[in-house]
């Protein structure tokens, strides 16, 4: 039996503090078995997902639902078919049970029905957009006061033991530079991002915010615990058609062109969308586990992830083969529509990035898959969904 297995058998009271109306029946959850994955889903309580219907946040759903799990899912349009008929479309057939709550994180205690009776909260809601006109309003205030929102909602719901809170490697760094200055060359969970600012990577700004609020509001009470994942970019395919994370955005660009003469060696760590559902998972339910976690599977960059489409895609979508000089993506990089300002391309174009992903791999069992496949998968499922041409 999987170590995470028996201790949760053995130690899940603990975590829920309820007695359980049926034993809690566990459902291996797929692929490679990791101690994420042949984790133990609670069916006695339901749980909350914040944003149920975004990239990350849908995987999270379809694992629980898989795991039999009863999932309260707030959106912000549960009556906008358009976004809400994936989660319907994972809830049919599943052993668990899907309801939709209309919650937004700027109305203040508009999650309570939604949390009502719920065991766990996984807050993944959020905007992850990086170009906006007004940081505050777009970034900083859902970020942060939604954080607020939805952790006071928790310190009020008796049923509550356990937050998950979607936070982001973005919350330990601005730049790649950064890897160098941290202990070993490699970000590690000691680590805080103090660099972004308002007008400097709002969005990570917006994440380190949130996740500080996060903790602030965990030491605040006794009854639930926080436990926090933080991602770096996160890659692989989506369970809707029409994706809005920013993830999206980069794979279109080595798609249509735009990178054809070459891509910047823009340094990044990246995950497959379902291993950081795994992750979600065993942040719930394992009794043991605590504090933050680096969920980050390559230290790669940009160029590298095209290159990982090369061998199936490359004869037919015009793909980088080469890294672009950094003297030329400095010279004309901010003269370009869109594109990326001097401080930004210094600090993160040839640099390497190293962080540390041994937390998540001792404390949540985590194991991750290659590169290629998540590339490869995320690519073929945008051609699939009219995202990229069909050539
Ligand atoms: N994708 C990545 O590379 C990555 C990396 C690290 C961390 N993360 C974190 O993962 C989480 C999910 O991101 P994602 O990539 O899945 O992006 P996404 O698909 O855009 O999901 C964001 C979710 O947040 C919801 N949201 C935004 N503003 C809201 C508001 N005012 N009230 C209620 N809900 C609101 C969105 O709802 P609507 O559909 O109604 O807009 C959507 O469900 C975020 O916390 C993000 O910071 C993502």
């Amino acid at each position: 039996m999987h170590r995470g297995v028996a201790v949760l058998a053995g130690r899940r009271n603990r975590l829920f503090g309820c007695a359980h109306k049926e034993p809690a029946t566990g459902v291996p959850l797929m692929g490679h078995e990791t101690q994420a994955q042949t984790m133990k889903i609670d069916r006695s309580t339901p749980v909350l997902v914040t944003g149920a219907n975004g990239y990350v946040a849908s995987w999270v759903v379809k694992r629980l639902l898989d795991g039999g799990a009863t999932v309260h899912a707030a959106v912000r349009a549960p009556d906008d078919a358009a976004r809400t008929e994936h989660l319907h479309r994972l809830a049919h057939g599943a052993p668990g049970k899907l309801r939709l709550f209309r919650a937004d994180l700027l109305d203040a205690g508009s999650y309570a029905s939604a949390m009502s009776e719920c065991g766990v909260v996984f807050h993944t809601a959020s905007p992850f957009v990086t170009r906006v006109k007004d940081p505050q309003r777009e970034l900083i205030d859902p970020a942060l006061l939604g954080t607020r929102n939805v952790l006071e909602e928790a310190s009020r719901t008796d049923s509550v033991q356990r937050v998950v809170v979607t936070s982001s490697c973005a919350a330990i760094y601005s730049d790649a530079i950064d890897c160098a200055r941290a202990p070993g060359g490699k970000l590690t969970e000691a680590i805080w991002n103090t660099t972004a600012s308002l007008d400097y990577q709002p969005y990570s700004y917006s994440k380190t915010l949130a996740e500080r609020e996060a903790w602030r509001l965990a030491e605040a009470q006794s009854r639930w615990r926080l436990v926090v994942v933080n991602p770096s970019l996160v890659i692989g395919p989506a369970l809707q058609k029409r994706p809005s994370s920013e993830s999206f955005n980069i794979v279109r660009q080595l798609a249509d062109g735009t990178m054809k003469q070459g891509a910047p060696r823009f340094a990044l760590g990246v995950v497959d969308v379902r291993d950081l559902a795994d992750a979600h998972l065993a942040a719930a339910y394992l009794p043991d586990a605590e504090g933050r976690h680096i969920i980050s599977a390559h230290d790669t960059d940009i160029l590298e992830l095209g290159r990982a489409l090369l061998r199936e895609f490359g004869d037919r979508y015009p793909l980088p083969r080469r890294a672009l000089p950094k003297w030329l993506l400095w010279l004309v990089g901010p003269l370009v529509k869109g594109g990326l300002p001097r401080r930004i391309i210094a600090r993160n174009v040839d640099v390497p990035w190293h962080a540390d992903h041994g937390k998540s791999v001792r404390a949540l069992g985590m194991h991750y898959r290659p590169l290629q496949e998540s590339m490869v998968d995320m690519f073929s499922r945008m051609i699939d969904d009219g995202m990229l041409p069909k050539r």
